[in-house]
């Protein structure tokens, strides 16, 4: 606990962000309420990627009443992994990861375990009575297609698929996270799963060091090998998803993940419209600071009665956010 204390003091003094501040000033004041479906819905959030020609993983159905989950069959037909998950879930909670078929009656889960046809339906079953959505209200189950991780994080993670989380500002991305599963997160990349968070440098894409459960660690727990100074592939590629997030949900303040599928590519995983601050931990610096020069930045262009499309917001945050190593 002292050791979390004394990170968050560290921080303070560059511009640390607390969570009274993100809901006052950023959550509060850029998210309009009508537009929080768009994130709080993961089935909404596919729809509307899609038609901004922005790529998500494919929906192979979804299941809304008990009656439904007799469709499961034929939603899983030809299909020997998938992903389970309720549409309003969050922090991980409620998904299964299937990696393979074993037989007609039983599936292997990301992480080895053995799950029944069964217990598949048992586990739709509570989703659909909003045993993991916001505020317990009833909830619709996701079957969609298994992202699997590109080669280049097969050193640094374990199993499961690792995510990129980008903070974006009024279409301006701030600051950004990799996170990468554990043996204890059983394949889910959200830090209270287990997960480890490691900062990212936004005009490189290069990582730089990890946090885990809140402490500041440099090698992965599992695996033992170093967290930092991994270029990330196609990383332009995310900034520009990211960027173009604003648009598509209509947000100001917004955590945009997103993964890089080995046939794919960079993908859009969901939304999120009240993002965690230990991104901070993982990247040593606050973003108040950060956001703050984009607000300056802001009414700048405002003056000038000007505002930027998405690759120019791009570039100023990659000018103005590069972490410089010396
Ligand atoms: N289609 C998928 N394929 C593989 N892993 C997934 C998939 N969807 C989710 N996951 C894993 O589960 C984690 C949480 O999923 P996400 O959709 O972000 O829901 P939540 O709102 O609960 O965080 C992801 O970070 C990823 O590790
Ligand atoms: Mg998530």
């Amino acid at each position: 606990m002292l050791a979390l204390w004394k990170t968050w003091q560290d921080l303070k003094a560059r511009g640390i962000m607390g969570i009274n501040q993100r809901n006052g000033d950023y959550i509060l004041k850029y998210n309009k309420r009508k537009y929080y479906p768009v994130v709080d819905d993961k089935i909404i959030t596919k729809m509307r990627a899609i038609k901004e020609g922005i790529k998500v993983p494919e929906l192979y159905g979804v299941i809304e009443t008990e009656h439904e989950i007799s469709k499961l069959k034929t939603i899983l037909d030809g299909h020997n992994d998938f992903v389970i998950k309720p549409a309003q879930g969050a922090g991980g909670d409620g998904i299964i990861v299937i990696a393979d078929r074993f037989d007609e009656k039983r599936f292997k889960t990301i992480s080895g375990k053995m799950i029944s046809y069964s217990e598949i339906e048992y586990q739709i079953s509570s989703i659909l009575t909003g045993l993991y959505s916001l505020g317990g209200m009833r909830d619709r189950a996701i079957i969609e297609y298994r992202v699997s991780p590109d080669p280049i994080f097969k050193s640094i993670s374990y199993e499961g698929v690792p995510d990129i989380r980008i903070i974006v500002l009024m279409g301006y991305p701030v600051m950004a996270m990799l996170r990468l599963p554990t043996r204890q997160s059983s394949g889910k990349a959200n830090l209270h799963q287990g997960a480890i968070g490691v900062g990212v440098d936004l005009a490189t894409g290069i990582t730089l060091k990890g946090t885990w459960l809140n402490e500041k660690i440099s090698k992965h727990p599992d695996t033992n090998n170093i967290v930092s100074g991994v270029q990330l592939p196609d990383w332009d590629s995310f900034m520009r998803l990211a960027t173009r997030c604003y648009e598509l949900s209509g947000l100001g303040y917004i955590g945009v993940d997103m993964v890089l599928d080995q046939e794919k590519g960079p993908l859009i995983l969901e939304l999120n419209a009240r993002p965690g601050l230990n991104i901070q931990i993982a990247n040593d610096a606050g973003l108040a600071q950060r956001n703050h020069i984009v607000e300056a930045h802001l009414s700048e262009l405002k003056k000038k009665k000007r505002i930027e499309v998405p690759e120019e917001r791009m570039l100023f945050s990659q000018k103005n956010f590069a972490v410089t190593i010396n």
